[in-house]
């Protein structure tokens, strides 16, 4: 198993730099890859996601698929957007049924720590939405195995800087 190390930080001061982020980020994804979104509620995972399918040319409003768990998406590759916050009260579903981290798609996991070890051994990119004491700001913290991602993100123009892991929460 890969080391999980801090590969990138960023700091968004609206949900329209959350946006751009994620649609950044979504320019240098590839089928096959799982990003997982960790982050409280109104961290800015849903902005980031909408960011990151604009990023793989989907042109349909990407919405939280809270109640629905997963929704699909066409775009220059097909995007599998998940939320797994109803994982937290009873578990439903089993996971497998919902089929996340197929090869042929991108899955994006918003609440992804609910089940974290089952991506584990598909090398995810975890991205942690910090909140600050300014409501309108967040920090972006990428994490990741450095083998699967730092040339992944350094293409896309996101400058790597392998930092001590973990960080403080704040
Ligand atoms: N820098 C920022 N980035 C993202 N959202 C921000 C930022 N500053 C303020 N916000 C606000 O925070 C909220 C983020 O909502 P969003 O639905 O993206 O969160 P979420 O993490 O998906 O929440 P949930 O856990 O309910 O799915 C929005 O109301 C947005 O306007
Ligand atoms: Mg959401």
């Amino acid at each position: 198993m890969g080391r999980a190390v801090n590969l990138f930080v960023s700091i968004t001061r609206s949900p329209e730099e959350t946006e751009k982020a994620g649609e950044v980020l979504g320019r240098a994804l590839e089928i096959g890859d799982v990003v997982l979104l960790i982050g409280e509620l109104g961290a800015g995972k849903t902005a980031f996601s909408r960011g990151v399918a604009r990023g793989l040319g989907v042109r349909d409003r990407v919405t939280s698929p809270t109640f629905v768990l997963v929704r699909n998406y066409q775009g220059s590759k097909e995007l599998v957007h998940a939320d797994l916050y109803r994982l937290g009260d009873g578990a439903l579903f089993d996971l497998q049924m919902l089929e996340l981290g197929m090869p042929d798609v991108v899955t994006v996991i918003e609440w992804g720590d609910r089940a974290a070890g089952s991506f584990e051994y598909l090398r995810p990119l975890t991205i942690r939405f910090i909140p600050q004491n300014n409501p309108d700001v967040r920090v972006l913290r990428y994490e990741g195995d450095p083998d699967a991602w730092s040339l992944r993100l350094s293409r896309a123009g996101l400058e790597i800087r392998t930092l001590d892991w973990p960080l403080p929460e704040n």
